[in-house]
């Protein structure tokens, strides 16, 4: 029997499951937001995933649905499970991936580390918990935000006034999330993978370097990470994996900080771009586990081939995804390197594709990695 695995959303994710899927025999399906995107070459179907009769016409040609993205409404995912679709992760784990106040207040029952943090709803009650912490704070909305746009450093509750407004104009009594500004030495992630059964694989622990919010580069494993680190964040996924039931690909978004405590950021669930480099440097990547884990296949072995890789990601501006120009001299300046581009065209800012070199020594590593990226700089 072939197994059919749907994935909605048609970003450079869904793209990326496309190779595995190919080499385990898995026919992949993709409901993309419109033509032409990055998974154009395994796009099944062009449609709203905020409509319930799109998204059920879609699940009935697949064995499960799986995600791209985090946005499909938990409305459409409840009916979906109630009709009987198998949907990994489920609406149940999916929420705490979906709004950063309801992650806060779970992950604050289980006891998991995490910045001092508050639920505000007025400039008020933000101005308060600024006077508690030292007159900053990080402010952010609850949902919807991605690579920095709904995260802000705040000394004045006036500055967050459009985002209080923006709460009032919704009507649903909604809440920003404050959180202490962090003193952090580093940014880490764990991946996780977990299958509906219970079976559990984990990644090395990387670093995670954010340039503008974005992520610019990932480091893995993190170094000097052997020992106490790695256990802390491996405690840490295995117990967010398991106590919210998380289905596929977990990634959990660290601070290392300065006194050496380790906090939960904030939780995705589905493949992550901490985890591009799985795809060239570990024995099974984030996005065949991730097929793996949603059809509830035996998990592949999750070390690192190479003592270490190094993933930059090429962001759009000047640079095209096409493969002349930089890409060209890429490839022909740094043979080590593993290439991989979106096909997405050249948006500032926009994440066109990644590259990874991996090897036995860390400088090495880093400096072929650069040296590739830096083709497509302008
Ligand atoms: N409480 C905090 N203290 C310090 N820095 C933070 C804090 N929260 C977020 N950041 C910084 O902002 C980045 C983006 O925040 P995050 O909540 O992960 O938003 P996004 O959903 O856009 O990834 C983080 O990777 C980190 O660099
Ligand atoms: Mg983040």
């Amino acid at each position: 029997m072939t197994f059919r695995v749907g994935v909605i959303g048609g970003g450079q994710l869904a793209r990326m499951m496309v190779p595995p899927a190919i080499e385990l025999g898995i026919d992949i399906r993709v409901l993309a937001e419109a033509e032409g995107m990055s998974a154009a070459i395994a796009a099944t179907g062009v449609g709203d995933y905020t409509d319930l009769e799109t998204v059920r016409r879609f699940a009935e040609t697949v064995d499960v649905v799986t995600f791209d993205h985090e946005h499909v409404p938990q409305s459409v995912l409840r009916a979906l499970v109630e009709a009987g679709v198998a949907v990994h992760p489920g609406p149940d784990a999916l929420q705490f991936a979906q709004d950063k106040l309801a992650m806060r207040e779970r992950l604050g029952e289980l006891g998991v580390p995490m910045p001092d943090w508050a639920r505000v709803e007025t400039p008020a009650e933000l101005e308060e918990f600024l006077a508690g912490h030292g007159g900053r704070a990080v402010v952010k909305t609850a949902r919807g935000g991605y690579d920095g746009k709904g995260v802000r450093v705040v000394e004045s509750a006036a500055q967050a006034e459009d985002w209080f407004r923006a709460l009032d104009e919704d009507g649903r009594g909604g809440a920003l999330l404050v959180e202490e500004l962090v003193e952090f030495r580093r940014e880490l992630a764990q991946l996780v993978a977990r299958r509906p059964s219970g079976d559990l694989t984990l990644w090395p622990v990387v670093e995670s370097v954010q340039k503008n919010g974005v992520c610019a580069e990932v480091i893995a494993p993190a170094p000097g990470s052997a020992g106490r680190v790695a256990e802390m964040a491996a405690r840490i996924g295995t117990t967010v994996a398991e106590e919210l039931g998380v289905t596929g690909v977990l990634a959990v978004e660290l601070f290392e900080t300065t006194d050496e405590r380790i906090l939960v950021n904030e939780l995705a669930m589905r493949p992550h771009n901490t985890g591009h480099w799985t795809i060239d440097g570990s024995t099974t990547s984030q996005f065949e586990q991730h097929l793996r884990a949603v059809l509830d296949l035996p998990l592949g072995a999750t070390g690192h081939r190479e003592p270490w890789s190094v993933m930059i990601n090429i962001l759009g501006g000047p640079a095209d995804g096409d493969l002349d120009g930089p890409a060209a001299r890429a490839l022909a300046d740094q043979p080590t390197a593993k290439l991989h581009l979106y096909g997405k065209g050249p948006r500032p800012g926009r994440k066109i594709g990644h590259v990874t070199v991996s090897g036995a020594e860390l400088d090495a590593v880093v400096f072929d990695a650069r040296a590739a990226a830096a083709f497509f700089d302008d």
